[in-house]
């Protein structure tokens, strides 16, 4: 692994949070932003190394990009793997006080308890189920990411369940596997209702694999949020939900977060891990 591993994922995200006093009182913001489109970065594409089984779409935390991650995941021995790694829109952020960063929807604090910004988690979650719509039927798919990638990884799964996004139109992925790194799960309070009396619904919750993965030394989305969130997911009939703590990790990943990445994934997806499939 490269020597820059360990620090992976500070980037971007740690670096500019901790000159904007993040955990000060609540800054003011500059109101909501008018509705409109949005323009979503660069997408790189990590090609699979042997035969493709299976194609996961990767998002960054704020203020980061997806080819940062691409470069990572290039790295990890999962070779029936395809990444997609898109990023995220710039727009003007309220946790930074209306400075503009990539990131997937508005946040004013990273926190479940914060208030939701559906329209831009629609748009993410629209944007990742699009560049999953072409992958072979025989492709297994699935979502994971970092930070608030992994809020909106959470949050797609939570679509997946229910059938369609919170503005209403059809969710269209078959979701196999869902991964959440230092993350939270966004609008917490709303599924029990939206998944109550959707014909199916339950049975996809129970079906698809979760994994959930947190530092317990992080300073910037709580320990505690990740293990509410996942206590939220297992309560609303997630049945495969798998939480691991990291002792002394802060909201970065480390080589043994990645390898328990790579071993969970492989079982979800069954992928083939026979030396053949490696060339
Ligand atoms: C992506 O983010 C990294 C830091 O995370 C930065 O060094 C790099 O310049 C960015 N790349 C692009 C294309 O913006
Ligand atoms: C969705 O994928 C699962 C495997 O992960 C498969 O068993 C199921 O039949 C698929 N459903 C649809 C509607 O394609």
């Amino acid at each position: 692994m490269p020597s820059s591993f360990v620090g992976f994922g500070i980037i971007g995200s740690v670096l500019l949070l901790s000159n904007m006093s993040f955990t000060g009182p609540s800054m003011a913001s500059g109101g909501k932003t008018a509705s409109k489109a949005f323009d979503f970065g660069k997408t790189v594409v990590v090609k699979p190394k042997g035969k493709h089984q299976a194609t996961v779409v990767w998002l960054h935390g704020l203020g980061d990009n997806g080819s940062s991650w691409s470069q990572l995941l290039e790295t990890i021995p999962l070779p029936n793997i395809k990444w997609i790694c898109p990023t995220a829109p710039t727009r003007p952020v309220t946790l930074f006080g209306g400075f503009p960063s990539t990131a997937w929807f508005d946040v004013e604090e990273l926190s479940e308890d914060a208030p939701d910004d559906l329209e831009g988690l629609d748009a993410a979650a629209t944007h990742v189920a699009n560049l999953l719509s072409t992958e072979p039927a025989d492709i297994k798919v699935g979502i994971g990411g970092f930070s608030m990638g992994a809020a909106t990884a959470l949050y797609s799964g939570a679509c997946f369940s229910v059938g369609k996004y919170a503005n209403g139109n059809p969710f269209t992925s078959n979701l196999s596997a869902v991964v959440g790194l230092s993350g939270w799960l966004p609008c917490a309070k709303r599924w029990g209702k939206e998944l109550e009396g959707v014909d199916g619904a339950a049975d996809r919750a129970a079906a698809l694999p979760i994994l959930l993965c947190h530092g317990k030394a992080d300073d910037v989305v709580s320990h505690k949020y990740g293990e509410k969130s996942s206590h939220a997911l297992s309560s609303l009939g997630f049945k495969d939900v798998t939480f691991k703590s990291y002792s002394g990790l802060g909201h970065y990943t480390i080589p043994q977060e990645m390898d328990e990445v790579c071993a969970w994934l492989s079982s979800k997806l069954g992928l083939d891990t026979s030396s053949s499939s490696l060339k």
